[in-house]
């Protein structure tokens, strides 16, 4: 058995890939074509599963792939620049997000500028244990900011929702501050849950936040550490897992934060964004800078069962501790008692069981 785990750590491995280390597991699965798929589980507390299932991966489009844009000019002042490469044009990414375009924020100093030409395919390093990824930038112009941002077409109720990324360096191995990257969903000011990384803080931590209902309302916020000796330079998962009454954020698999407090609970769109406004939580970006990222991929688990018609029957699959990222496994059919929840429990009774025999 130890063989066999080990042969599938090797052959599943990307630089996200914690979930089988953690788990390795995935031999207890019966084997089944996830597009049988009609409920999704989620490791963590969940106990409810989710309905809808996309997995946008950018991490083998080789043929999508264009050398870096050229900055945006100050003349570019509009935002109105077209996507940069077919990818953005095609389904697979069209029919779940859309990429921003035009002045966002006149008011705020520097105002800010959604420009398409902000997000690319990119030709991966050797290090980064994919072909490519997509490239998101924001920089800094005299007289404005140029951002970038993808939202959802389609609005959420509920979601575990995850990223795959890292801050790239510039070519002096340092990220210039002032940039904010924003992985949340967002349907007001005060119904909005958030992933956010300041490049002007800590390279070792994120922020977790569910916005404040009201001025009164309990904050739900923190400062989470990345894994030791990790910072967000280097790939990894995060994840938000915003349920019923309570946010659970992880970093590679690991409950980084929970809170209660101020979760959302009106329907809302999922959004990518990379940006700085000057105020005083981003910052502000020096004139000539620009700070990019790097996004392997994006796993949405969404729409809950609570309280809906099909309340819960349907063949149920694993989202995690799979033994291929992206490709949800079955494990249970209509009216079957295991669960995958259930199976680490189940697994580590056996050994201990064992132990004692
Ligand atoms: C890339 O394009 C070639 C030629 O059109 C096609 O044969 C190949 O399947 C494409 N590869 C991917 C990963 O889409
Ligand atoms: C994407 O679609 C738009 C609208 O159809 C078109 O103008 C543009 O040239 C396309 N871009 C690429 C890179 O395919
Ligand atoms: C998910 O839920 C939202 C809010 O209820 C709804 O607008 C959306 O259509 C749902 N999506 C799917 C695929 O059912
Ligand atoms: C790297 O440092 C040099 C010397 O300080 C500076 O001139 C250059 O603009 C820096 N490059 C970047 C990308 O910040
Ligand atoms: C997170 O860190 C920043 C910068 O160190 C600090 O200003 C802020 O108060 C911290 N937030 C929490 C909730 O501890
Ligand atoms: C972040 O980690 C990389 C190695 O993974 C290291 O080269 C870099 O110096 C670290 N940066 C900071 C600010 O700790
Ligand atoms: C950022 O710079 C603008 C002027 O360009 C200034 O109005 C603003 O106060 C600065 N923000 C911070 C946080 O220093």
């Amino acid at each position: 058995m130890a063989t066999v785990t080990s042969l599938l750590l090797v052959l599943s491995w990307t630089a996200c890939g914690v979930s089988l280390q953690r788990h390795g597991l995935s031999h207890l699965n019966p084997r089944a074509e996830s597009t049988d798929c009609s409920l999704y589980q989620v490791s963590g507390q969940s106990a409810t599963p989710f309905e809808n299932y996309r997995f946008m991966d950018f991490r083998s489009l080789s043929n999508y792939t264009t050398s870096e844009p050229a900055q945006i000019t100050s003349r570019q002042d509009s935002g109105d620049e077209t996507v940069t490469s077919p990818y953005f044009n095609s389904s697979a990414f069209e029919d779940v997000f859309q990429i921003l375009s035009g002045v966002k924020n006149p008011d705020s100093h520097p105002p800010m500028v959604y420009s398409a030409q902000n997000a690319y395919i990119s030709a991966a390093g050797s290090a980064d244990g994919s072909d490519t990824y997509m490239t998101f930038r924001t920089s800094r112009n005299q007289d404005f900011q140029s951002i970038a941002q993808m939202r959802s077409i389609e609005n959420v109720l509920h979601a575990s929702m995850r990223i795959c990324m890292k801050v790239l360096e510039d070519s002096n191995d340092t990220v210039a501050a002032g940039a904010v990257v924003g992985f949340f969903t967002y349907e007001s000011d005060t119904q909005e849950t958030d992933i956010e990384i300041l490049t002007r803080r800590s390279h070792h931590q994120f922020q977790a936040t569910n916005q404040p209902v009201s001025s009164t309302a309990p904050p739900g916020t923190a400062n989470v550490s990345l894994p030791t000796g990790k910072n967000w330079t280097d790939w990894a998962e995060y994840r938000v897992d915003w349920l019923k009454g309570q946010t659970i954020w992880y970093i590679n698999d690991q409950v980084g934060y929970q809170t209660t407090n101020s979760v959302p609970t009106e329907a809302s769109a999922l959004t990518l964004n990379l940006w700085s406004n000057g105020g005083s939580f981003s910052g502000n970006m020096s004139v000539g800078a620009q700070v990019r990222i790097a996004v392997q991929y994006i796993e949405m688990v969404y729409n809950t069962t609570d309280g809906q018609t099909s309340g819960g029957s349907g063949t149920q699959c694993s989202v995690d501790g799979v033994k291929t990222k992206g490709e949800p496994q079955v494990v249970q059919t209509s009216g079957a008692v295991t669960t995958c929840i259930a199976a680490p429990g189940l697994f580590f009774g056996l050994v201990i069981l064992l132990l004692y025999l």
